[in-house]
């Protein structure tokens, strides 16, 4: 391929495969499977390697991230990015909406623009000629921090814009939220806290944190998306109004949120605020409020701004998810997976509509780290759909307070000897300690698994404690008859519950999996795992080399999913399962598992008749092999041309199997 083909190729392939991101990432429509989206990725940075100087500065390629920074750069703003006028509830709204009637006169049409407040990290994004060229957090509002780097790495982060509805700005700036979703974070903390790290206390800190990472591949790793919600500067825009800029967004190929609406009266507002603040734990990310935006570009002018915030836009806060309240108690609490849990017991508190009365304290560590005590004044809060959580203790001068917890020696539900794992303590009891057999009921009934209507966490320890459930699959086993002696129980409840189990019973494989409590492995790999095999014999034969090879499944995952599968208790388990409890609806695998030379490494070296540098590299990199530019222990084939290069006698030196070009394309035609 010579320079000028390359140039043209690389132009194709980097719109092709970020039409694909889009399709992925922000459509939810994929329209090739990962492998072939891999191969174009793959075929794209061969080019780019080989060509570093034709390398788009709107690659998809540098979305994975690479380089390390030493710090960030301070940048300025295009437009100061002010903050918002807010207030919680309902009443400051009213007397914003006369302040603008007043401002603007009376016979002007008033309109405003509802949004959600996206509780996550604001920022910057400049394009210049439709192309990002540099991203910043929001700073002090006048400078940030330069992360554009770390912004390439955010699928939902367009690299270029698409003019083919309207044309760009040469100059855009847009003001966006990073966000991480609530379902993403808690997987996400769940493995910091598998890997005995602190987790995060809300979404929020995840995201700045991501945001904020010197290495962009760590943020390239973390599930970060964004909204774009205003335009700082547009050169030569002309709309009249916000609703039309965040059209114009959308063309462009921003993410806007779809939850927006123009309104014309107060009401109007309030009704609104109170639908989004009903609807608050089903959306799937955090939101803190709803800003009220006028409509009117023309009017905005008209009401100027302070130094702070603009006087045509104003947030309406929820009530706070924090709260004060006393800490009745720290007691010891049994998982599903026999992990020791210090949960706080609370004196009763309502956090945004809702009674809270435990929180977690994750582990024994965290205890220390707190330094809360029982009897002492605590911080708490609850974020999303996550469990609530002790943020601080609040010190409170003269009054005396009680030991430090300490953690039992044997297990509060069988009595078995605890025993230290890191920062964790553990009941090695298995299943056969009633307070993890309760819990892997509850997560196998619980809405990403069975989803199992009735089966709740006190219906699943009555049928542990009451003897009717003593292994897993005994659950599909409870007649309706057995239940209605058992207390809270009528003929009606028990006959639910059965119905209930039956219709769970049959069941899409990715709810399955989850719903096993697979150590490490939430609803979202689920899902790849039971795309990727499409059967759950394939599955469970699988190798971890193979494992490695589904989307999101990194090698410590591999092993952990691997080892679950070939645990005897867990194949007796799984067996029980599936010996007529169990019904699968399973699929096709997405793909044949894995290429011929997945995970393979080749060196080139000297020049092959047949095939050009490029071409060979095509043909192992599409059979899922890579290929390396030196000699080491870990090559796998060195393939050898004509006058080789020192590579061979490397090769020859250590012992690497030495490929010439007849074995080379037998190799690949086999
Ligand atoms: S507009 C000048 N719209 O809330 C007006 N801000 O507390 C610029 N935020 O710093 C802000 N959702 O980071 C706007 N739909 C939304 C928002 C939003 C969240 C953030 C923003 C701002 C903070 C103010």
């Amino acid at each position: 391929m010579d320079r000028e083909e390359a140039k043209r190729r690389i132009e194709q392939l980097s719109a092709e495969v970020e039409r694909h991101n889009v399709l992925y990432h922000l459509r939810d429509a994929p329209e090739i499977s990962d492998e072939a989206y891999d191969t174009l990725f793959r075929e794209l940075k061969a080019l780019e390697t080989d060509y570093p100087d034709l390398m788009r500065s709107d690659s998809p390629t540098q979305r994975v991230g690479g380089a390390v920074l030493e710090g960030f750069e301070t940048v300025r703003h295009t437009a100061p990015m002010l903050s918002l006028d807010s207030a919680a509830g309902e009443d400051a709204i009213v007397r914003f909406d006369e302040r603008v009637r007043k401002t603007l006169g009376e016979d002007v049409e008033v309109a405003y623009v509802l949004e959600p407040k996206f509780d996550g990290a604001s920022l910057e994004l400049v394009y210049e000629d439709g192309i990002l060229t540099v991203a910043a957090t929001r700073g002090d509002g006048i400078e940030g921090e330069g992360i554009t780097a770390n912004a390439r790495a955010i699928a939902a982060v367009p690299l270029s814009l698409d003019a083919s509805r309207r044309p760009i700005p040469s100059l855009l700036s847009v003001r966006a939220e990073v966000i991480m979703e609530v379902g993403p974070f808690e997987e996400h903390n769940a493995r910091l806290m598998a890997e005995g790290r602190t987790p995060f206390s809300n979404p929020r800190n995840a995201a700045a944190g991501a945001l904020r990472q010197l290495d962009s591949a760590l943020t390239a790793k973390r599930p970060l998306t964004i909204f774009v919600y205003d335009v700082l500067v547009a050169e030569g825009l002309r709309l009249a109004t916000h609703w039309e800029v965040l059209a114009a967004l959308e063309e462009w190929g921003f993410r806007v949120t779809d939850m927006r609406r123009r309104v014309t009266d107060v009401e109007a507002i309030v009704a609104k605020f109170r639908e989004f603040e009903a609807d608050r734990d089903e959306i799937p990310f955090e939101i803190d409020g709803m800003v009220v935006k006028l409509d009117s570009l023309a009017d905005r002018e008209a009401l100027g701004m302070t130094s702070h915030h603009p006087r045509w836009a104003f947030a309406m806060k929820f009530p706070p998810r924090r709260e004060v309240t006393r800490l009745l108690d720290i007691v010891a609490s049994v998982g599903r997976t026999g992990v020791v849990t210090p949960v706080a017991m609370l004196r009763p508190v309502e956090l945004s509509g809702v009674t809270v009365s435990r929180a977690t304290l994750h582990n024994r560590e965290e205890v220390v780290r707190k330094d809360v005590r029982k009897g002492d004044k605590v911080r708490v809060q609850r974020a999303g759909d996550v469990i609530p959580q002790v943020v601080e203790r609040i010190p409170e001068r003269g009054r005396r307070r009680s030991p430090p917890f300490e953690m039992p020696e044997r297990c509060p539900s069988c009595g078995t000897e605890l025993v230290e794992r890191g920062p964790f303590t553990l009941c090695p009891n298995g299943l056969d300690c009633p307070a993890q057999l309760a819990g892997r009921l509850i997560h196998l009934g619980s809405r990403n698994a069975l989803d199992i209507e009735g089966l709740g966490e006190e219906t699943a320890k009555l049928l542990v404690s009451e003897g009717l459930v003593r292994r897993l699959p005994d659950l599909f086993d409870v007649r309706a008859e057995q239940l209605t002696p058992l207390e809270g129980f009528a003929e009606k409840s028990a006959e639910a519950l059965v119905r209930g189990i039956a219709k769970a019973a049959h069941t899409p494989l990715h709810r399955f999996l989850f719903g096993l409590g697979i150590p490490e492995v939430g609803a979202t790999v689920a899902k790849q795992l039971a795309r990727h095999f499409g059967r759950l014999v394939t599955l469970r034969e699988a190798e971890e080399e193979e494992l490695v090879a589904v989307l999101g499944v990194g090698p410590i995952m591999a092993e952990a999913i691997a080892g679950f599968f070939r645990e005897p208790h867990n194949v007796e388990l799984l067996d029980a399962l599936l010996d007529g409890r169990v019904n699968l609806e399973e699929g096709e695998p997405a793909k044949p598992a894995g290429g011929p030379f997945d995970g393979r490494k080749f060196v080139l070296t000297g020049a092959l008749a047949g095939f050009t540098r490029d071409e060979a590299k095509a043909e192992i990199e599409g059979r899922g092999g890579r290929v390396v530019s030196s000699v080491t222990g870990k090559t796998d084939y060195v393939v050898v041309g004509d006058s080789p290069g020192s590579k061979y006698a490397k090769a020859l030196d250590i012992g690497v199997a030495i490929l010439d070009e007849a074995a080379f394309s037998d190799l690949l035609s086999t």
